[in-house]
């Protein structure tokens, strides 16, 4: 594994590193098959992983965190997911999706109430923006959040709401004013034992089994007014700026994808043989190896690239869009690349469950779909470079 060269890894990134890779190894690698099978949620190795600090790594330790920086949390996050990219997800939606969103726009008052329980990994945290009708046009959403004295009081129909089944706690956006489009769009945190938060039935999905997804449907949820996230209409800014952090998340567990369905193709081209010779021998599946190497080493430079632009936010409030967009846009094409060629050079075994090459294939295939499409990807950035927004 390289280092990034403008940018060495400290001894506590390396420390972390090997901390977050002898645990997946021990941990999560025994489990990962039987889990995607089953489609249970891990709530044993997710609750280990809250011990070890990943749920909150860059939540100050006064909120339940391990006060780490962005590069340590993709580092971590890179390894859990080259084991298994469903504790992968989990993982991210806990930290990028709950928690920053919170520690960058939450009271004093809710970070202590709605991140520790999260960040120390005794609770599951989730992000609620996607509806039915409104994905990548997300300003369009129909739920609505109406204000009655000291509550506000919350109806509508919520889809594709990752840990939606067991989430603990929820960031959800939902509409105060309809009139105003997105200027209408606020946020709120809501306890998942609010009555009338009802959750649908779990997606049968073809990758990341194990990591629950499901609809939720508000009922005339009732929640106390100083549980909103922001100001009223700002709702729609934080459910982007947190998704610029999110990405970053999706394009590290793209590279952990990626990086074992390399290693699992690497090791199969120098010992099987065909033709008298190791089938890495024939240019054919040589120039596969060189190509998925190549384009895992650039996703990990754009994936640290973009996680040094977040930390450095921190700091000057800078937006990292157009650096979080290119490292989630073509992390998550190489792992949807180097799973394809990995199976196609095993052949016959890659089709089969008894090596997990046919998980990393279709597990490879939400990076490219969830917070944001590669195409809406290609939006951010072509917007941001032609300066249209
Ligand atoms: N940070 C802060 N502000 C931002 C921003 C960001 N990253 N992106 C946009 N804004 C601001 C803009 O500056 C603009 O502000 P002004 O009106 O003051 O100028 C405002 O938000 C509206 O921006 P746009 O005009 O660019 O909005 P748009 O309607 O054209 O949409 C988009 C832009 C990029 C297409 C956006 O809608 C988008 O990212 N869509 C994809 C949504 C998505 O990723 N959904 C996934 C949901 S999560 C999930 O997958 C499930 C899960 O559980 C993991």
């Amino acid at each position: 594994m390289t280092d990034l060269p403008i940018h060495p890894l400290s001894t506590e990134h390396k420390l972390l590193r090997g901390v977050a890779r002898d645990f997946a190894q021990k941990e999560i690698a025994p489990i990962a098959a039987e889990f995607d099978e089953s489609g249970e949620f891990p709530h044993m190795t997710i609750r280990k992983m809250g011990a070890l600090g990943f749920m909150g790594i860059e939540v100050l330790e006064k909120y339940g965190g391990a006060e780490m920086d962005s590069l340590a949390y993709v580092l971590a996050l890179e390894e859990i997911s080259k084991v298994d990219a469903s504790h992968g997800v989990i993982m991210s939606v806990n930290n990028s999706l709950y928690c920053h969103g919170i520690m960058q726009f939450g009271t004093e008052d809710q970070k202590i109430k709605f991140i520790t329980p999260v960040a120390s990994g005794n609770a599951v945290g989730a992000y609620s923006l996607t509806e039915p009708q409104s994905g990548s046009d997300a300003g369009t959403m129909k739920s609505r959040a109406i204000r009655n004295g000291d509550f506000y009081v919350l109806n509508g129909h919520k889809s594709w709401v990752t840990s939606g089944p067991v989430a603990d706690y929820l960031v959800v956006f939902m509409m105060t004013d309809p009139d105003k489009k997105q200027k209408g769009v606020s946020a709120f945190l809501v306890d998942g034992k609010t009555k009338g938060l009802i959750r649908g039935r779990k997606e049968p999905k073809l990758g990341i089994r194990a990591s629950s997804t499901s609809e939720l449907t508000f009922e005339d949820c009732c929640i106390p007014s100083e549980n909103r996230l922001g100001e009223e209409g700002e709702g729609f800014k934080i459910a982007m700026s947190i998704l610029d952090a999110g990405r970053i998340g999706i394009a590290s567990q793209a590279l952990g994808i990626a990086e074992a369905a390399y290693e699992a193709a690497r090791q199969y081209a120098s010992q099987r043989e065909a033709f008298g010779q190791p089938i890495g021998g024939f240019q054919g599946t040589g120039f596969k190896i060189a190509d998925m190497k190549t384009r895992i080493e650039a996703s990990r430079l754009l994936l640290y690239n973009a996680a040094i632009a977040k930390e450095n936010s921190k700091s000057t409030g800078k937006r990292y869009s157009l650096e979080a967009s290119m490292a989630k846009l073509f992390a998550s094409e190489t792992a949807m690349f180097v799973a394809h060629q990995s199976l196609q050079i095993h052949g016959g075994i890659g089709y089969s469950r008894d090596i997990p090459v046919e998980r990393y294939f279709r597990d490879a295939k939400i990076t490219e779909i969830y917070e944001g499409t590669s195409e809406i990807q290609r939006l951010v950035i072509s917007r941001s470079e032609l300066g249209l927004k």
